[in-house]
């Protein structure tokens, strides 16, 4: 694998399992010193090992940070310590989510503002956090993990949804008032992909009767979708900011 990110500071939250730990380890075995953050610290310990054992890493090049990303307070310390540490902060890959499918009538006060606190507030003081050290630099990318369901609406998550819908309106306004500061900021906002927190909602068979829904025909595994999230961090994507990729296996040409 190429050495894209060589000597660069990656942070992705949510790295305890899914797509963020594949986004680490994706960054990692391209040469970046790999932050990862998430409220579960078993998962993020297995992160670790894994990154450490495939030696991407260099077996030093890692660092992880335990906490519910919607505290404020821990989000600073955790940049402040990277900032001591490392020096620098290249690359922010706001991933940390949680998905639960219910209707409006379950969804309560404290349900709804944890949905935000985790999407939202979690993304945006990451980006505050991450920000001026960018700015000094000259350069940096954010990369926002939005969702399909945020473009096409669905019949249930409507919390989930707007959560996933204000990540794209922070990516937009964001990526202007970054742009004269080299820092690129772009979403995701993905199809099915193949996670834990899918099959809690779904079953696996619940996902296999939706896979027979995309065009592809499948759900995508967590590594492609790393793939999109390497691009848009990488010197290729110099180019391109404030934009949403939806990368689903064609579902959205259908479902819009
Ligand atoms: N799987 C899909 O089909 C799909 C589709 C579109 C978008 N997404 C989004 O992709 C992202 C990754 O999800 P995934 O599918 O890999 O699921 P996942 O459950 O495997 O990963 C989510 C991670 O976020 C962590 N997390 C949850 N609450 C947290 C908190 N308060 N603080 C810090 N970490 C927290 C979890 O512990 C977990 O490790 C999420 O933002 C999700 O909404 C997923």
């Amino acid at each position: 694998m190429s050495q894209s990110f060589a000597g660069q500071v990656a942070i992705v939250t949510g790295a305890g399992s899914g797509m963020g730990r594949a986004h680490a380890m994706r960054m990692a075995a391209e040469g970046a010193i790999a932050v990862i953050q998430d409220i579960d610290a078993h998962g993020l310990a297995e992160t670790e090992e894994l990154i450490r054992a495939e030696g991407g890493a260099e077996g030093g090049n890692v660092a992880a940070y335990a906490f519910d990303i919607s505290d404020v307070p821990s989000i600073d310390r955790m940049a402040a310590d990277v900032l001591a540490r490392f020096g620098r902060v290249d690359i922010l890959v706001n991933n940390a989510g949680i998905g639960v499918d219910r209707v409006i009538e379950d969804i309560d006060q404290a349900a709804f503002d944890k949905m935000i606190g985790v999407h939202v507030k979690g993304s945006f003081f990451c980006g505050r956090a991450v920000v001026p050290a960018m700015k000094r630099q000259g350069r940096g990318r954010i990369v926002n993990v939005s969702s399909r369901w945020a473009q096409a609406g669905h019949h249930m998550a409507s919390d989930y949804i707007a959560a996933k819908g204000a990540i794209l309106g922070l990516t937009k306004a964001w990526a202007k008032e970054l742009a004269p500061f080299g820092i690129t900021v772009n979403a995701i906002a993905p199809g099915g992909v193949w996670s834990r927190m899918v099959l809690e909602n779904l079953g696996e068979e619940g996902v296999r009767r939706e896979e027979r829904e995309v065009p592809l025909g499948r759900w995508a595994q967590p590594e492609e979708i790393a793939a999109t999230v390497a691009f848009l961090a990488s010197d290729e994507a110099a180019f391109i900011t404030g934009q949403v990729i939806s990368p689903n296996g064609g579902k959205t040409i259908v479902g819009f």
